[in-house]
């Protein structure tokens, strides 16, 4: 997983805060128009309202852009962000600093929101509720409460599963927002625009093919547009075309779909060991030696979204379409269980 290019995580290349491919506003931010309709709505009225935006949880699978979308939501609302993550704030009082050093109307940003702990989780309700905290010092009969006023603040949360969320956690949020995973057009459109800020040259059809095979996420598309160029400047004329990436990518064993080696070793170890189905996550997950959440959040979105796998009460299934594209080629070959599911 770690050494994987078509991992949909964030690595540092991705996240350096002068990242030049970050779109700065909701014009330049290419796809998710339903997301952004809604949200230029509510920015604007939080501004005519001269009131801090509402609090905002962004869904969906890793590598759509939630953080790029929070950083944009500040600088349209004038606002500063602050960036965490679920895990960084280990303690209580690491969210409290987080929140008293907030100024008014600023953005929150928490990043992985479904792994705060409880007890931080609980310190965020009223926090988010009515802007103040209670904190607690001392044991005993010595303990103290004090209670914080804060300045009101929007906390944007970002996570892969708004079904991992505690029900008051997600309660709390006026605006819940879900990324969709990005057509083969879009992810072109913003490979041009990535090619243009790094210089790189590329035609349409190059484009078009780097973008079929990034699996539906900008983060993959402009991960694969670097790789492919270093392709084209050794052994081609430095232009990328479809040549070029084709050759590039399959070189980087990213096949036409955009499946790397473990997709296929997924769908083939379900294929030869469970006869492609149903299977449950937890005996898949031993059998690949993957945790079951990498699964669930990193391979599975994709393969379901291209109709390769389905979910089914009794477990996974491989579809018809996974058999056809490994190369099986015998008619009917899903068992009946995940036929009449
Ligand atoms: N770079 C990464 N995601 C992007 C998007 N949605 N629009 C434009 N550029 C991007």
């Amino acid at each position: 997983m770690e050494d994987r290019i078509l991992n949909p995580a964030e690595i540092a290349e991705d996240t350096e805060n002068d990242n030049p491919l970050r779109p700065q506003t909701l014009g330049e931010y290419i796809g998710q128009e339903k997301v952004k309709e809604n949200l230029k709505i509510f920015i604007d009225a939080a501004k005519f309202r001269k009131e801090p935006l509402d609090h905002v949880l962004l869904y969906g699978p890793p590598g759509l852009g939630k953080t790029t979308l929070s950083m944009i939501i500040a600088k349209e609302l004038g606002v500063n962000i602050r960036i965490t993550s679920g895990p960084a704030i280990e303690k209580p009082g690491d969210l409290a600093a987080l929140l008293t050093n907030l100024s008014e109307g600023d953005v929150l940003f928490i990043d992985e929101i479904h792994r705060l702990s409880r007890a931080v989780e609980e310190i965020l309700y009223p926090a988010m509720e009515d802007f103040s905290i209670d904190i607690v010092t001392g044991k005993g009969q010595m303990a103290t409460s004090y209670h914080l006023p804060l300045p009101k603040f929007t906390l944007i949360g970002a996570t892969t599963r708004a079904g991992q969320l505690t029900a008051p956690l997600r309660d709390r949020f006026g605006v819940i927002l879900r990324l969709e995973m990005y057509s083969p057009e879009q992810l072109s459109q913003i490979i041009k625009r990535s090619a243009s800020i790094l210089k790189i040259k590329i035609n349409d059809e190059g484009a078009l093919e780097i973008a079929s095979r990034s699996r539906g996420t900008p983060r993959i598309a402009n991960r694969l547009l670097k790789r492919v160029r270093d392709f084209a400047q050794i052994l081609g004329q430095g232009e990328i075309n479809l040549k070029i990436a084709q050759t590039a990518l399959n070189k980087l064993d990213v096949d036409k779909l955009g499946l790397d080696a473990n997709d296929r070793r997924l769908i083939e170890t379900m294929i030869k060991f469970y006869g492609g189905g149903p299977v449950g996550l937890e005996t898949l997950a031993a059998a690949i030696g993957e945790e079951s959440i990498t699964i669930e959040d990193v391979y599975e979105p994709f393969l379901m979204q291209i109709g390769f796998l389905s979910r089914t009460p009794r477990g996974r299934c491989v579809t018809q379409a996974a058999y056809l594209h490994l190369g099986y080629k015998n008619q009917n070959l899903q068992t009946e269980q995940c036929t009449f599911e």
